[in-house]
């Protein structure tokens, strides 16, 4: 039986992965350590946070003796680091707790792992791996043609992707020096269910139900290359399970899309669909984001000729899933929004 390391495990992709692990395999444990910060949202688990082989642990993991603790009662089998500071504006204002969590907070766990892993010299027990969710903004940004490959060179130009940047050299020096057993998952802008909205996807929906303006930055031209998050988590599941160690794998679906575009689509399908007097009106273009990047577009050959994965969503389904998924749960967008869901989390588990 192995035991999984989830950290933050109440965020968007991480309590998606936590969800579909649970819901596939009934011979794993799973142990989800969250800080809970805004964007945790233990609301996210409750249809599972009862399962036998699930656990919630309140902490942070830049804190030492709460994750050194953890492998201490737990045999910890594999490490998924979801747990991050994720938001490009954010780290734009505070750039700070970025690097505190994002690396400071890896670099925490690479040491406890290494320190409870290890057999001998650069050996490790059998079957432990460090899996990095990464992402595809440490190679920056992309003009009108061309992909990211995993042999791109890393320039990132956010405090959040030079953050996660840092990051993935911290760990491929853990593989170069100690040869500690690690993969790094770099994959495109997700969207789906349990996205907290501030992300574009779920602010536009939410935005567009309550007849506020529709904030698109600099001129709706920038193109992002979206993945249903689903996608993204059996992607993760095949690198855990047959990625080379050592190896990055970009995940993404060649899926590219300018702003507008989606914004356009939103409020088409809620002005068809639920709301008449939804208007196009409501798209305000704004003052631009800093450094704002310009394209991503992910190459995903490498995992799809070594491990056989691809994706199953397509974007015209996936993208009215997750607008119908929000339209059927305007409470968890409520609770979310007005941070009712630390009311939920204390009736849980009865603490702060
Ligand atoms: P999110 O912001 O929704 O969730 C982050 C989670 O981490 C939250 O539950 C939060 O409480 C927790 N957390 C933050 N700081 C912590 C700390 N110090 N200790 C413990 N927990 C902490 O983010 P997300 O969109 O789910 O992204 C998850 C991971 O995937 C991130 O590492 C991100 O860089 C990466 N990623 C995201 C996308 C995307 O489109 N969202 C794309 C590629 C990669
Ligand atoms: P976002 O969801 O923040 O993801 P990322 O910056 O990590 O790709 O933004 C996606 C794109 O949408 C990005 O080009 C910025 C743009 N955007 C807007 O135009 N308006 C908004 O209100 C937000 C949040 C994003």
């Amino acid at each position: 039986m192995k035991t999984f390391l989830i950290t933050g495990g109440a965020g968007f992709i991480g309590s998606n992965f936590i969800q579909y692990m649970i819901k596939k395999y009934n011979n794993i444990n799973l142990i989800n350590v969250d800080k809970l910060t805004y964007a945790g949202n233990l609301e996210n688990l409750k249809d599972i946070e009862k399962n036998k082989n699930y656990k919630f642990i309140h902490a942070d993991i830049c804190d030492k003796v709460a994750i050194e603790n953890i492998f201490k009662q737990y045999n910890i089998d594999y490490i998924v680091n979801f747990a991050a500071e994720s938001h490009v504006d954010r780290s734009i204002n505070d750039p700070e707790t970025f690097v505190k969590t994002n690396i400071e907070g890896t670099v925490n766990l690479l040491n406890i792992s290494k320190k409870y892993w290890s057999v001998d010299e650069d050996v490790y027990r059998d079957g432990c791996k460090f899996l990095q969710i990464s992402t595809d903004e440490v190679y920056g940004s992309l003009g009108k043609t061309g992909y990211f490959f995993e042999t791109t060179p890393l320039c990132p130009h956010s405090p959040y992707s030079a953050s996660k940047a840092s990051a993935d050299l911290i760990i491929k020096a853990y593989f170069d020096t100690y040869k500690f057993p690690v993969n790094i998952t770099r994959c495109s802008n997700n969207y789906g269910p349990y996205q907290f909205p501030e992300k574009l996807i779920p602010l536009m929906i939410n935005n567009a139900l309550n007849h506020k303006n529709l904030p698109v930055y600099g001129d709706g031209l920038n193109i992002r290359d979206w993945l249903y998050v689903e996608d993204h988590c059996k992607a993760i599941d095949l690198v855990l399970k047959k990625g080379k160690i050592g190896e990055i794998y970009n995940i993404g679906g060649h899926n590219e899309r300018t702003n507008i575009d989606i914004v356009k689509f939103i409020v088409s399908y809620i002005k068809e669909n639920v709301d008449v007097s939804v208007e196009e009106s409501l798209i305000k273009f704004v003052k631009d984001r800093k450094g704002h990047d310009k394209r991503y577009g992910i190459c995903p050959d490498k995992i799809y000729n070594d491990l056989g994965w691809k994706p199953e969503t397509t974007f015209d389904v996936g993208i009215k899933t997750t607008i119908d998924w929000y339209l059927n749960n305007k409470s968890w967008m409520k609770n979310i929004t007005n941070g009712q869901y630390k009311n939920y989390y204390k009736r849980i588990y009865g603490e702060n």
